[in-house]
């Protein structure tokens, strides 16, 4: 499948927000974008998304979190959501996209780690590890540690360790780990 991975244009917001709401399907994940969308922490740098010609088929984005380090707070990212339109799932388009996303972070940011909750059996092909092997705790007991995931970026070192702490936009949706 034959698709651009780049920034989302601030224009495209829609379509990107249409895209990923087409992908999952879910009656929380509507809410889940507006208000990262109108977060303190939206940044237009932290929005990629995959285009076919004109059309917006997929989006992924990453949020500014906090990790509780025993000497200081630590800025991370958490990616979250990422979404392919139903129609082009399993093509390889999200795989371009979260790699494109993935190498744009590694080139430009500060940060030193991505987190997300996700698909134990889809991230470790990016890079993605447990986060519990370098020493990080989820922000919910609800996310089961399979699904806790976490990818260094250049500036990461052992110090950074410790609880990862959501933005309020992840808990004001109510999407954190798994209700009963
Ligand atoms: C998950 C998602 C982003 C993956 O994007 P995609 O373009 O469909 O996936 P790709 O074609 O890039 O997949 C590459 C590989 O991941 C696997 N994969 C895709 N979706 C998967 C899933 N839900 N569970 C497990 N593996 C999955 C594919 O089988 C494929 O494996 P292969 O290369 O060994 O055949 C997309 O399917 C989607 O939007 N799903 C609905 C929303 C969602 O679940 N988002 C992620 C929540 S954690």
């Amino acid at each position: 499948m034959q698709v651009a991975v780049r920034r989302m244009r601030a224009d495209e917001w829609e379509a990107a927000r249409a895209a990923c709401i087409d992908a999952f399907d879910e009656p929380g994940i509507p809410e889940l974008l507006d208000i990262l969308h109108s977060s303190w922490g939206w940044d237009d740098e932290l929005a990629f998304v995959a285009a076919r010609g004109d059309e917006v088929v997929a989006l992924v984005l990453f949020t500014p979190c906090f990790v509780d380090a025993p000497d200081r707070v630590v800025p991370v990212l958490v990616l979250s959501p990422v979404g392919v339109c139903r129609r082009l799932q399993r093509q390889g388009v999200g795989d371009a996209l979260v790699r494109f996303a993935l190498a744009e972070l590694e080139r430009t940011r500060p940060e030193p780690a991505v987190f997300l909750e996700g698909i134990p059996s889809y991230y470790p092909r990016f890079g993605f590890r447990p986060g519990a092997e370098l020493g990080f705790a989820p922000p919910s007991p609800r996310i089961p540690a399979a699904a806790f995931m976490v990818y260094p970026l250049p500036a990461y070192d052992a110090s950074v360790r410790g609880n990862l702490v959501y933005a309020d936009a992840f808990w004001r949706a109510d999407a954190v780990g798994l209700r009963e």
